[in-house]
């Protein structure tokens, strides 16, 4: 393989630049090519793709969201749009592809691989680690350190006032986020997709807080939770507990998206970037490349797209305990 193509495509996640990063080095070390793809699918499409060199990526270790910009491709959805990437790719002689994102950019990259036989190697980043075939993704834990930041922050007034928060992640259709900061910024409640809170259970855990003389609560709620949205389960829960109750809602939103990776982040990514990259070298195809016990595993797109990432039910019952 003498020339390769990099991209980032779906939601940006804190560590992707340290992944180009690794991706451009590697190949260099490695008397690769590389060129750079911006964002994504589109940019495939319209052949919007410059050449990397190593000086391409100085100084980005450190920053969040994607010098590669990133976007959601409709037009890559169509038979049409695929073939003019392909054309675009085989202009340029791009012989292989490192993608770096989600469930979506993988689902595309396998669609392409079988169409026109392009080998890609994934790289997962998305802050919502809902990817199986991987412990962690690039950004979930920058994420989560974000979410926690802010929690600690609304303690701080919760307490003061004697209020309910309920405070709503990210996460999609995952809870990996909310169960993470939930834990590790002692909420009382953590509400998950995956798992049925119902609402008499919150109402029950608020009630029980309130007989042993707690005065503030905080319930995390992922946004994908089968009540609704945090606005929502905090309606729900007013027309049940006492008037006086003092109620207020904060949606942490695209802050988790931004900032600074993480040093965990940023190691992670830098190895699933090189892995990536190396799998290509090495035949791999159709795969992405993730971290498991501390091993590098490649996992084919199909599995990482059909086979759901379970969240760990003991940790929500020790939320649940450690709030006693
Ligand atoms: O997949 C990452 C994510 O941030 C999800 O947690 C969230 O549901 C979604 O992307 C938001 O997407 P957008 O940035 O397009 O609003």
């Amino acid at each position: 393989m003498k020339r390769i193509g990099v991209f980032t495509s779906g939601g940006d996640a804190p560590g992707m630049n340290a992944c180009i990063r690794a991706v451009v080095r590697g190949a260099v070390y490695h008397g690769i090519e590389v060129f750079g793809i911006r964002r994504g699918y589109s940019g495939m499409i319209a052949g919007d793709v410059y050449k990397m060199e190593s000086y391409s990526v100085s100084n980005i270790v450190q920053r969040g969201g994607t010098i590669l910009k990133s976007a959601r491709s409709k037009d890559f959805m169509t038979p049409e749009g695929r073939k003019k990437a392909y054309e675009n790719l085989m202009e340029l002689g791009i012989e292989g592809l490192v993608a770096i994102g989600g469930n979506g950019t993988f689902t595309g990259a396998m669609i392409f691989g079988n169409e026109y036989g392009i080998p890609t190697v994934g790289a997962p980043g998305t802050i919502d680690n809902d990817l199986y075939g991987t412990d962690y993704t690039i950004g979930f834990d920058t994420a989560v350190n974000t979410a926690l930041d802010a929690i600690d922050r609304i303690r701080d007034t919760a307490s003061s006032h004697d209020r309910i928060f309920f405070i709503e992640v990210m996460g999609r259709d995952s809870g990996y986020i909310a169960v993470q900061s939930g834990i590790a910024g002692g909420a009382e409640l953590v509400m998950v997709p995956e798992v049925l809170t119902p609402i008499s259970e919150v109402v029950e855990t608020l009630k029980q807080g309130w007989s042993r003389s707690k005065s503030s609560s905080i319930i995390i709620v992922a946004e994908g939770d089968e009540e609704g949205s945090a606005q929502e389960v905090a309606e729900k829960i007013k027309a049940q507990v006492d008037e006086n109750a003092d109620i207020r809602v904060t949606t942490l939103g695209h802050t988790q998206r931004g900032g600074p990776p993480s040093a965990y982040d940023r190691i992670l990514a830098s190895r699933l970037g090189l892995g990536a990259l190396e799998g290509l070298i090495a035949g791999q195809k159709n795969v992405m490349a993730g971290i498991i016990n501390n091993d590098l595993v490649y996992t084919p797109f199909e599995d990482t797209i059909r086979l759901p990432k379970p969240i760990n039910e003991d940790l929500l019952r020790m939320v649940k305990i450690l709030s006693v």
